[in-house]
């Protein structure tokens, strides 16, 4: 009997297991994802398998003490386990899986995956340079630091300077780009030693040169940074001949905002911002900054309150007094 109950049930948790699981879409890929990760470089693919190799020889680093009672036994199985083709199935059960770009990591890991049994029956070091050894010489997916290119040339310039400090080379450690400086925000040229326009001269001496961003009221650069080193002030500024470039206060015109608004001025510019709804007319938000109170408001003291909420409450009482008598 207690078989047939048990027959029974399995079989209930298959036909379960089959409605729940059959019935499941497979997952819908979001397209976001996969573009995100095609924009993930070659190198940068096979660096992240690197690090999640790293992460595996980490993660088995402790070994497997299974069935190992005394310390010596332990100690022995430690040592066999360590270039074990077991630790290598080990670590790679849990390849790319934490990798935040997996599916490019898996797909450097597929290629690598006999490059790196040879490594590992080579008894090599595991702290030598497996990047190098994969991403750059075997694999050819990256360049050693400062080189780029197919054939891995050296980036143009002195190599502790490389672009004024101010940006990169372009394809830097990876076999793309052409050497060229990429330069950071606010810098300009070949080798990223200009100030782009909006930004001054801020700091240099024969190693580095800086370049900051000019005061906001200034339009077309600046000869430094305060509001009176612009070359000519922003819209919604003006140039005050003791502070420079100031903020124009558009609210002194009375009329710049609808009557039903306030003005309300801003860093080079303004906004009209409706009055509240118990003003008619206001010189700021709220019912407390009412000119006059709206239709069916009243003033009481500095506010503006509704007139009917008054009349509610008065017939309220009223009420309550006529039920009472
Ligand atoms: C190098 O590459 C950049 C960006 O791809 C490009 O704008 C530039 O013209 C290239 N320069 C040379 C010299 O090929």
């Amino acid at each position: 009997m207690k078989s047939w109950g048990m027959v029974l049930s399995a079989y209930i948790s298959v036909i379960l297991f089959t409605l729940v699981f059959c019935t499941v879409q497979p997952p819908n890929i979001n397209p976001s994802i996969l573009s995100q990760s095609k924009s993930l470089g070659e190198c940068q693919a096979c660096k992240s398998f690197i690090e999640s190799f790293k992460a595996g020889l980490e993660r088995t680093s402790r070994g497997k003490y299974e069935g190992g009672d005394a310390a010596w036994e332990e100690e022995k199985l430690k040592k066999s386990y360590k270039r074990s083709e077991m630790r290598l199935v080990d670590i790679q059960e849990g390849i790319c899986k934490e990798s935040k770009h997996s599916v490019q990591c898996y797909h450097v890991a597929e290629k690598a995956e006999e490059l790196i049994e040879e490594w590992w029956a080579q008894d090599a070091n595991e702290f030598d340079d497996l990047y190098a050894y994969i991403c750059i010489d075997k694999l050819q997916l990256c360049c050693p630091k400062h080189h780029f290119g197919k054939n891995c040339i050296p980036c143009p310039g002195d190599h502790d300077n490389l672009c004024s400090g101010n940006g990169k080379c372009r394809g830097d450690g990876t076999r793309k780009g052409n050497g060229t400086c990429l330069c950071d925000p606010g810098y300009l040229g070949e080798n990223c030693d200009q100030c782009a326009i909006g930004y001054y001269l801020s700091y240099k001496d024969k190693n580095k040169m800086l370049c900051s961003k000019c005061h906001r009221s200034c339009m077309g650069g600046c000869r430094d940074g305060t509001a009176k080193d612009c070359v000519a002030c922003r819209t919604g500024y003006i140039f005050d001949s003791e502070e420079g470039c100031i903020d124009v206060n558009e609210c002194d015109d009375i009329n710049r905002c609808k009557a039903a608004e306030f003005c309300e001025n801003t860093l080079g510019s303004y906004a009209c911002v409706p009055c509240d709804k118990s003003c008619n007319g206001c010189h700021g938000d709220g019912p407390d900054l009412c000119r006059k109170c709206a239709k069916g408001y009243s003033k009481k003291g500095e506010l503006c309150i509704a007139d009917r909420q008054d009349e509610d409450s008065v017939e309220a009482m009223t009420t309550t007094r006529n039920e009472e008598l």
